[in-house]
């Protein structure tokens, strides 16, 4: 079957591969895939820069953001044949760690974790692959193709728990959010807080394009500029850019018993001036809570399940804009002005 594979740290090497159908030892349920989203974590692994085989093979399979549907499924179990389908991302790690052992996956603490598409497994971009039902999450079937966005939105319910856990460790009732950048991690957490009845404001730095339109018709304000000038002390952000100078400057202006949950992986070597001492001050003063949040675990995959059963279809439908068949895979890779999610379809269905 096909499959779209990597040498992993080397950049250049991706290809469309003949790959064995999954081995049964894989799991009990056969999943078709139908899509499979490309993030910023495949362009690092493509360039690269990051990803790692499965031990003894020297290509990945890529694709963790996937959609598809059971072909077979053990029968009187969770799953039934044409169940859309979301394959969990992280594995737990084998020792396990505390968090490991309690299914906080993505809380390991000792880095043996696995990622489907991304870290000593393979990944999801391939016709077919095979699974336990622990490792996979039904998507509402009027979602359709848009179920492919399931992933993403984990990452964000997850930074929103934490955002939450957080906050409630003094009274709560947050009103205004600010999320940095708007891409699909800054829409989707965007989502999430119109969801919550927040006043939600978004900041990218684009001022054309589909960006400013879709944060406009979630009934979230968008800014371009300064995260000064875009929401004074805010209660929450969310910043989805990891560029340096934004998550210090999210740091800096939040309110008062604020919390900043950090998102994005900035590339590192970059270095700017910063007034720690100041910093250190209005935090402590202020009690500000930084955190940082990273992939999900399967509560964090089921909330975002109700979060998109929830979500307006045409919205979802604007995020998803370029839909690429496999064999045109190159196309997929190459980005465009107004990309916001960029999927490849291994199905004509
Ligand atoms: C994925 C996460 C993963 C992270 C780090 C992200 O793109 O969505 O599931 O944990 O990359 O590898």
């Amino acid at each position: 079957m096909k499959a779209l594979t990597v040498i992993p740290l080397q950049a250049g090497t991706a290809e469309l591969s003949d790959v064995a159908e999954p081995p049964e030892s894989d799991g009990p349920i056969l999943v078709e895939t139908l899509a499979v989203g490309i993030c910023g974590t495949d362009i690092e692994i493509l360039s690269g820069e990051y990803g790692w085989a499965a031990p003894g093979k020297e290509r990945l399979v890529l694709g963790h953001e996937s959609l598809g549907r059971v072909l077979e499924a053990p029968a009187g179990g969770p799953f039934s044949a044409g169940d859309l389908v979301v394959g969990i991302v992280r594995r737990p790690d084998p020792v396990p760690c505390a968090n490991c052992a309690v299914l906080e996956w993505d809380f390991c603490r000792n880095g043996q974790y696995t990622e489907r598409g991304i870290k000593e497994h393979d990944g999801y971009l391939s016709e077919r692959y095979r699974i336990t039902p622990d490792f996979l999450v039904k998507v509402d079937p009027t979602l359709g193709i848009l179920g492919v966005l399931l992933e993403p939105t984990s990452v964000v319910a997850k930074a929103w728990e934490e955002v939450e856990r957080v906050g409630s460790r003094a009274h709560w009732a947050p009103e205004t959010v600010l999320i940095t950048g708007a891409g699909p991690i800054g829409l989707l957490a965007a989502l999430l807080g119109v969801q919550r009845g927040l006043d939600v404001h978004v900041l990218d730095q684009m001022d054309t394009g589909v960006k400013p339109d879709l944060v406009r018709d979630l009934g979230a304000t968008y800014h371009t500029g300064t995260v000064a000038d875009a929401c004074p002390k805010p209660d929450v952000v969310i910043e989805c850019t990891g560029v340096p100078t934004l998550v210090f400057d999210s740091m800096t202006h939040i309110g008062p018993g604020g919390v900043v949950c950090l998102t994005g992986v900035s590339s590192g070597g970059h270095t700017i001036n910063v007034d720690e001492g100041a910093l250190n001050r209005s935090m402590v003063l202020e009690n500000v809570a930084v955190v940082g949040s990273v992939n999900a675990n399967r509560r964090h995959y089921e909330a975002a399940a109700d979060a998109l059963g929830k979500a307006d279809r045409d919205w979802l439908a604007r995020l998803v804009n370029r839909k690429v068949h496999i064999d045109n895979w190159h196309d997929a890779l190459t980005r465009q002005p107004d990309d916001v999610k960029v999927i490849i379809q291994l199905t004509s269905k």
